[in-house]
């Protein structure tokens, strides 16, 4: 093959030469020079415009032909300059986007050039300038584009006047619209682009008719904070094209939009559009673009879709309908498949089996991802050559995949799948025909059932997901030089991959999760790219000493570090300077030894410090103070003694999540603790510690009130990669509490979990009557230890409660008549204590089992009658539910059509939903969605 630049500069030549050798013998094309007073009126122009990077420099005073300066265009036969083109085109080339804007002021001297008809400033910077009202008497003005030329203020209504215009583009500038109604005095005006202007002062007015200029025929209204659809637009027949993507429209598809038959291109996109599509979708024959994704839409896509034939692109993602996709693939096939190019169907209720596709013979990308579609993947996959971008993650497809069903995909680049129950089933020495990208087939099942060799004909993969997958053995030395070629993503967590891995200190990726196999050996070193890394949850063994300490090829830039659940032993190595942008770190669950090293404090960044169930000792060491964006911090069954650091609550201040549980800490509970506004879990269980319960715990705000946030907590990668194939690698936080004596781990509602555990200490004192304003804590722990008095009469405020230990302590007197009205109580045990009287009635704490009462001087139900001589308080509430949560928990028990008021234990409902559910990139998404829905319904219902 030749080398292509040689041909493009061979035919630039050929060209020239043809354009001279035409020119002489055409006399017409002499043209008659510029105007005097025109060019005058230019080097004005110039005079008054700021140009830093010269692009005007051939504007020059003395003699010369102004027609031949650069942007001005001149009528040949009258020299009369009559296009002005001064956008800025320069931005993505050598020159920066600031320096070669022009700024500055514009000219009136523009009025002397009365026969222009064209001005292009685009994306220019003339700093929040109000446009000149002067422009409006450019009377022969046809187009003008203004976009992106950072113009301010409000619109001149002058510009009304421009009888001739056919054009206006205002796309995103900065102005302040107050009022339209200039506009309609545009009487030739066909394209109009507003885009990116905040409209919503005017949204009154864009309801009449006659208020937008009726014989448009291209509208561009995208975010224009519009939240009604503007009724003016209904008169508008002639449009061709109408885009009002990201909008906060909240309506249906008006009826009147399906008469306009001349729309080629609809965009509804990013709005609150809601209701189904009308089968008069079918009367929009010259339909060739539709996009309504990112909204509400329901019910049925109707089959009248068929009689758009000239359809190009199709974009449905994200919203309700419902319906049978081989219904969609059916009616489309009437006369359209063989033009479509892009299909969009992700993120709906979609169901059924896919039917044949062979027909599609243009789509370029096919998205179905998130819906529920069942069944084997027809054959005819094969067959869309021009197939580019294929996601069908997240369905209910099943059956085998194999190499037919690839034969004619040469040009396939993306291909996510993930969450199906699909078996690729390849034979060993096949060469695929395409080269990918990105694979994502977690959860698949891989015959044969190791990493497939054809991966190495893949010289272009940049993300490779295979988690999940089954695949065993040891991986082949090809995989690491292949993996080492430019692959960002690497993923082969949960399967049953063994032996070492060995230093892949070559590779560039930026994130590798290996975690959850049976890998075994010392750590292997990574390169200093690598921003998260994943190796938990297998059998690495000694010390993490090379891994930290040993300088690699320049700063690490690891942020994420998950290294938990392994043997590795040793001391964590005082080099963890070298490691500054660290934001997570978990070590828990390994044999680690010796004290947390000072170097910790560099760790600025670093949000979570997981590093439970080792055998750490020493105290807590002060230069923690320094990690000031610490929001989780895990001691939990360590060997610690010493005292809970005072400076914990001054410097620590973003805590939310502290466990000392289960070390040698003694004395007081530092009153500084208090200042922890935010902390939701505070567990010191199972410690030395004694003296009062501090009253100050009132002012752990985030137990006394109800979180407003639902999100999981995040920690993500900045995104990487580019285009179809950008990611963004989230790892979500996660605790474990302690719970009825079992450890349970929270992970995506965990914003929604408020646990205060002081159990198995040497706790005094009473229990302050002031910690019952924590009405937001579900959780609340203080078992085994020495405290006296009686139980708080206002517990019954607590009304979130769902887990109440008070066992084992020397509380006396009655039991608070107040906590019947702990209505979501699952969990209580008030057993040995010197608690007397009658249990009071409701039917939650009746419903309790009798030993949550033993071993004190109580009766009636559950315990024994109460003989009449007892008296006691007698308090029965009407309204109770039947049981507890705890018990629909254990049940595995959940139905949210039972309308049962939930507006208790919701958390603990979703945390049986998520609890310990494995997760994965694609998958998080899907999950997140469940939380999401089910908390608004709760909501809805509280
Ligand atoms: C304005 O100029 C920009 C840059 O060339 C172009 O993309 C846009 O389409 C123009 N606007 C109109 C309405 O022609
Ligand atoms: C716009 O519609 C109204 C009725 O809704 C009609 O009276 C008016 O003539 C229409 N204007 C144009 C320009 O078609
Ligand atoms: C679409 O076309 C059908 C058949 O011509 C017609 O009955 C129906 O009213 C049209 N829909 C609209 C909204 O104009
Ligand atoms: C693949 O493409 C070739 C050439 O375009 C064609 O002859 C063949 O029938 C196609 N095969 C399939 C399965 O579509
Ligand atoms: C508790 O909050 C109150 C009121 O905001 C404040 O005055 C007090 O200093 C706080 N106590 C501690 C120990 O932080």
């Amino acid at each position: 093959m030749d080398n292509p630049m040689r041909v493009v500069s061979l035919l630039r030549f050929l060209s020239i030469v043809i354009t001279i050798s035409i020119c002489p013998c055409n006399g017409n094309l002499i043209s008659v020079p510029c105007k005097e007073y025109e060019r005058q009126a230019l080097l004005m122009l110039k005079q008054d415009l700021k140009d830093p990077s010269n692009r005007l420099s051939s504007w020059v005073g003395g003699e010369g032909d102004c027609c031949n300066w650069t942007g001005v265009i001149c009528d040949k036969k009258t020299g009369h300059v009559r296009e002005l083109h001064l956008g800025n085109y320069y931005a993505d080339e050598e020159f920066s986007s600031e320096s070669s804007s022009l700024g500055g002021k514009l000219n009136p001297s523009l009025l002397n050039l009365k026969h222009l008809s064209y001005l292009d400033l685009y994306r220019n910077d003339f700093e929040g300038k109000q446009i000149p009202s002067f422009l409006g008497s450019l009377k022969s003005l046809r187009y003008l584009n203004l976009s992106e030329a950072r113009f301010g203020g409000t619109i001149p209504p002058q510009l009304g006047n421009l009888s001739s215009l056919r054009t206006l583009d205002l796309f995103d500038n900065l102005l302040v619209v107050e009022n339209l109604q200039w506009i309609s005095g545009l009487s030739l005006l066909q394209h109009l682009n507003i885009a990116g202007i905040d409209l919503s002062k005017v949204s009154h007015w864009l309801q009449g008719t006659n208020t937008l200029p009726s014989q448009l025929v291209e509208l561009h209204m995208s975010e224009c904070d519009l939240g009604v659809l503007p009724g003016g637009i209904s008169n508008m027949t002639s449009l061709r094209v109408l885009n009002l993507d990201y909008n906060s429209i909240s309506s249906i598809i008006p009826i009147w939009l399906y008469t306009f038959s001349n729309l080629e291109t609809l965009v509804l996109s990013e709005n609150n559009f809601h209701g189904e599509i009308s089968s008069s979708i079918g009367n929009l024959t010259a339909l060739v673009n539709l996009d309504t994704s990112d909204n509400q839409l329901d019910g049925k896509i109707p089959n009248s879709l068929g009689n758009l034939c000239k359809l190009m692109v199709l974009e449905f993602s994200r919203n309700n309908f419902s319906g049978s996709i081989s219904e969609i693939f059916e009616s489309l096939s009437t006369c359209s498949s063989g033009r479509i190019e892009l299909l969009g169907l992700s993120d709906n209720n979609l169901s059924g089996y896919l039917s044949q596709l062979g027909n599609f013979k243009n789509l370029g990308s096919l998205d179905f991802s998130s819906n529920s579609i069942s069944g084997p993947i027809p054959v005819s996959l094969g067959n869309l050559s021009c197939l580019e971008s294929l996601d069908i993650g997240n369905n209910q497809l099943e059956g085998v995949v194999s190499e037919v069903h690839f034969t004619n995909l040469t040009k396939l680049k993306y291909f996510y799948a993930s969450e199906n129950s699909l078996t690729l089933k390849t034979s060993l020495d096949w060469l695929p025909p395409f080269q990918l990208n990105t694979l994502f087939l977690n959860s698949w099942h891989l015959e044969p059932s190791e990493l497939p060799a054809w991966l190495q004909t893949q010289t272009k993969l940049y993300a490779l997901n295979l988690s999940n997958t089954a695949i065993s053995g040891i991986i082949p030395t090809w995989f690491w030089n292949f993996s080492s070629l430019g692959l960002g993503l690497l993923d082969l967590s949960y399967n049953q991959l063994y032996g070492k891995v060995p230093n892949i200190d070559s590779m560039s990726s930026e994130v590798i999760n290996l975690g959850s196999n049976q890998f075994h050996g010392s750590l292997p070193l990574f390169s200093s790219h690598i921003t998260t890394l994943d190796l938990s949850n297998s059998s690495f063994s000694g010390t993490l000493f090379h891994f930290f300490c040993d300088k690699t090829d320049g700063p690490k830039q690891l942020e994420i570090l998950q290294l938990q659940d392994n043997f590795l032993n040793g001391e964590i190595p005082d080099c963890l300077d070298n490691l500054q942008n660290l934001t997570l770190l978990n070590l828990e669950n390994n044999n680690l030894g010796g004290n947390i090293p000072a170097s910790v404090g560099h760790l600025g960044l670093l949000r979570s410090l997981h590093l439970r169930n080792n055998h750490l000792s020493g105290e807590v060491p002060t230069s923690l103070q320094k990690c000031e964006s610490l929001f989780l911090l895990d001691l939990h069954k360590n060997e610690f003694v010493g005292t809970i650091p005072t400076w914990i609550g001054k410097s620590l201040s973003h805590l939310g999540i502290l466990s000392l549980r289960s070390n040698m800490l003694h004395d007081n509970i530092p009153h500084e603790l208090c200042s922890l506004r935010n902390l939701q879990i505070l567990d010191v269980a199972d410690n030395h510690l004694s003296g009062a319960i501090p009253t100050c715990f009132k002012n752990f705000t985030a137990m006394a009130n109800f979180s407003n946030s639902r999100d999981p907590i995040l920690f993500s990668t900045i995104s990487f990669g580019d285009g179809e194939a950008s990611f963004e690698d989230n790892y979500i936080e996660n605790a474990i509490l302690v719970r009825k004596g079992r450890e349970m781990e929270y992970n995506k509602i965990l914003t929604l979990v408020t646990s205060l555990d002081l159990s198995d200490n040497f706790i005094s004192g009473e229990i302050p009557e002031e910690l019952t304003s924590l009405i937001y804590l579900q959780s609340f722990n203080l078992s085994g230890n020495l405290l006296v008095g009686k139980i708080p009469s206002k517990i019954g405020d607590m009304r979130w409660l769902e887990s109440l230990d008070l066992s084992r302590n020397k509380l006396t007197g009655q039991i608070s008549p107040s906590m019947s009205k702990l209505t979501f109580l699952s969990n209580l045990n008030l057993s040995y204590n010197y608690l007397t009287g009658q249990i009071p009635e409701s039917t939650q704490l009746q419903s309790l089992d009798r030993s949550s009462f033993f071993g004190n001087k109580l009766c009636g139900p559950p315990l024994e009658k109460c003989s009449t001589t007892h008296g006691g308080s007698s308090i029965s509430s009407g309204d109770q539910k039947k049981g507890g949560i705890g018990r629909l928990l254990e049940d595995g028990w959940l139905d949210l059509s039972l309308g049962l008021g939930f507006a208790f234990g919701f958390w603990s409902v979703l945390g049986s939903l998520l609890l310990n559910m494995p997760w994965s990139t694609g998958f998080s998404r899907f999950q997140n969605n469940i939380v999401s829905k089910l908390y608004a319904i709760i909501q809805e219902k509280l």
